[in-house]
């Protein structure tokens, strides 16, 4: 939430902030702003914008501002409306400092009351003020020594990114549980939230870890401690992976990213499997056999569609593998007290692995002594850092806001995770290659439902005036009928109830008339005939009916009003071609209905913030 960049050096810190700083909008866009100095003399200029990074550069292309020490910001607003006072920089009363900030401060409101008790004149609503002008309180000609002095005082997270007019050639940053990284180059220094944007520019990086501070010169980086006592860190190669990241002919992120799926699966398979031995081969677990022979009960941890994958792949590790599984909800968990018993394996998913979230309860799991998996799809994030092993999803950068490709990779990983835990316990080899051949026409099957694009369309066209939705599924297409309702509610703002079908007649059927479509998925084998009752009792109350079925026994044609028909497979990998078809409808509604579909509002791809 939130991106911050920032840079010093020859270069004209205005363009190569904002080309950053674009690179880091799918963070938020409520507003965005910059702050620098265009010399040596310390006079702070600044522009900032309601919206999008384009209106930032509409301002400063009027302005026609030049700045060689620049930070800069794109928001999303948490405390204060997404107006220009409330956008970043922040200053202090006196304006010498600015300061660009990601993460909550929770005690702001008592740092406001004692820094206006000491004469502190605010002009917004936000926290980050509260820290612009607490360390511009405690600045008497040290700058070091005021940050020193505000971060005991600083109850949340932050990455924090500032400049000072008595250092006008230089950066200051600070982190705590939100990531900040910082880029070096020749003659020149970056920082950034997010490596990704640092790829095409610098060959090295240095992370800041919990409460580290960096100050940033064009020549050197120096790094502290919260003491301020000088620490050295290492620095990291930034791998040479940089993706070219642009829509191609396709109108969105979000469509150019549902059509990649057949490559991206392939990706996630591809060398994970001896066919000989009918089981998956995944480097990465950095558990030895042993340890893995040990594991005796599995928590999966994450947030939104990353959890939808979980859930899907607690049903298959607890149907294939035996193994107990239990899914959670990060934001839940971490504030619980949680019973870890020995034998515990937790795995946490994020596409972005930098989940707040999630971050949160792995760090908890971690002390408690349990050894952590990563599911993640970026190279370098906090959670891979973090956790005891890491296996990358290989689905390559995700921009739209809505995840998709993430998410079939995620399934995809889990089912092969799930092969090899099994296949290391009770299952036979023939019953291994029996997966793997349902598992490796998987990217084929999904390309043949893109094939179905314009059907797809033609039926969103119909459905989408319809202001209110139930996915319904049973057993593995439970999950799916959530991540179904997710991406319609997220990209098009519909009202989409995502709902186990047989729970329908506990309370929710009282919904259902002919304003309220269901869409049903039925390619699950195992309870097919449970879900056409479940739909006749819809239909009953002239409910219309979507279904998405790979074959029509006992009268789904009769049950259903349309159906879009995917590819069959076997139970466990159902939810994917189901899935790719409702990526498919959500998208279409949502262009339909003139939604902005890679940056739907109030959302931000990486949530930092908790
Ligand atoms: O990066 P993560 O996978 O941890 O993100 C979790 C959720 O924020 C994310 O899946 C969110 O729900 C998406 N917008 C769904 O499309």
């Amino acid at each position: 939430m939130c991106g911050i960049f920032g840079y010093v050096g020859n270069q004209d810190a205005v363009n190569v902030t904002l080309t950053g700083l674009k690179k880091l909008e799918y963070r938020g866009y409520d507003s965005a702003g910059i702050a620098g100095f265009n010399g040596v003399s310390g006079e702070v200029k600044y522009c900032k914008v309601v919206g999008k990074i384009s209106r930032l550069e509409e301002e400063l292309n009027k302005l026609d501002l030049h700045l060689n020490t620049a930070i800069a910001q794109t928001r999303w607003a948490t405390h204060g409306k997404p107006n220009e006072v409330n956008a970043h920089p922040h200053f202090d009363t006196s304006g010498s400092l600015a300061l660009v900030h990601n993460g909550i401060i929770e005690n702001h409101d008592a740092l406001r009351k004692m820094l206006v008790a000491k004469g502190c004149i605010f002009k917004s609503e936000t926290d980050t003020e509260v820290v612009a002008q607490l360390i511009g309180s405690l600045y008497e000609g040290d700058f070091l020594a005021a940050v020193q002095h505000a971060l005991p005082l600083l109850h949340g997270a932050y990455a924090l990114v500032m400049i000072h007019k008595d250092y006008p050639q230089q950066i200051f940053a600070v982190a705590s549980a939100a990531p900040l990284v910082v880029g070096i180059g020749e003659q020149e220094a970056f920082l950034s939230s997010d490596v990704m944007a640092l790829k095409a520019v610098v060959k090295e990086v240095l992370h800041l870890a919990n409460n580290e501070v960096a100050v940033v010169r064009a020549d050197q980086v120096e790094t502290f401690d919260a003491s301020m006592a000088k620490i050295v860190k290492t620095r990291e190669t930034v791998s040479s992976d940089a993706e070219e990241i642009s829509k191609g002919d396709f109108e969105h992120y979000t469509i150019k990213e549902i059509f990649e799926q057949p490559k991206t699966l392939n990706a996630a398979i591809a060398s994970r499997y001896n066919e000989d031995y009918g089981t998956a081969t995944l480097d990465g677990l950095h558990m030895d056999v042993t340890e893995l022979l040990n594991v005796q009960r599995i928590l999966i941890l994450a947030c939104g569609t990353s959890w939808h994958a979980g859930f899907i792949g607690a049903y298959m590790l607890e149907d294939l593998a035996r193994i107990p599984v239990q899914v959670e909800i990060s934001s839940e968990y971490r504030y619980k007290n949680p019973i870890v018993l020995p034998g515990t394996y937790v795995i946490a998913m994020s596409q972005s692995g930098e989940t707040a979230d999630t971050i949160a309860a792995v760090e908890e799991l971690k002390a408690k002594g349990a050894k952590i998996l990563a599911l993640c799809n970026v190279h370098g994030s906090t959670l891979t850092r973090l956790a005891d092993g890491c296996l990358y999803l290989r689905a390559g950068p995700e921009i739209g806001v809505c995840s998709t490709k993430a998410f079939t990779s995620q399934v995809v990983v889990l089912f092969l995770f799930t092969l090899l835990m099994a296949r290391m316990r009770h299952m036979g080899k023939a019953e291994g290659q029996a997966l793997l051949q349902a598992l490796k026409p998987l990217p084929d099957q999904v390309q043949q439902v893109l094939e179905e694009a314009n059907r797809i369309q033609q039926l969103a066209k119909d459905y989408s005036h319809y202001d209110n939705f139930f996915f319904l599924g049973r057993r593995h297409m439970y999950p799916a009928a959530l991540e179904g309702a997710l991406k319609l509610k997220e990209i098009s703002y519909i009202n989409a109830n995502g709902y186990p079908a047989g729970e329908m007649k506990h309370g929710p059927i009282a919904l259902i008339n002919e304003q309220c479509p269901t869409v049903a998925l039925c390619a699950n084998k195992a309870v097919y005939t449970k879900m056409l009752s479940n739909l006749m009792e819809v239909k009953a109350r002239n409910g219309r009916i979507l279904a998405v079925a790979s074959s029509d026994v006992d009268g789904l044609k009769d049950i259903a009003d349309d159906i879009i028909w995917v590819p069959e497979t076997i139970d466990e990998l159902a939810p994917i071609p189901t899935s790719v078809a409702l990526q498919l409808f959500a998208y279409f509604v949502a262009r339909e209905r003139g939604c902005d579909i890679d940056q739907p509002r109030n959302l931000a791809k990486s949530v930092t913030v908790e």
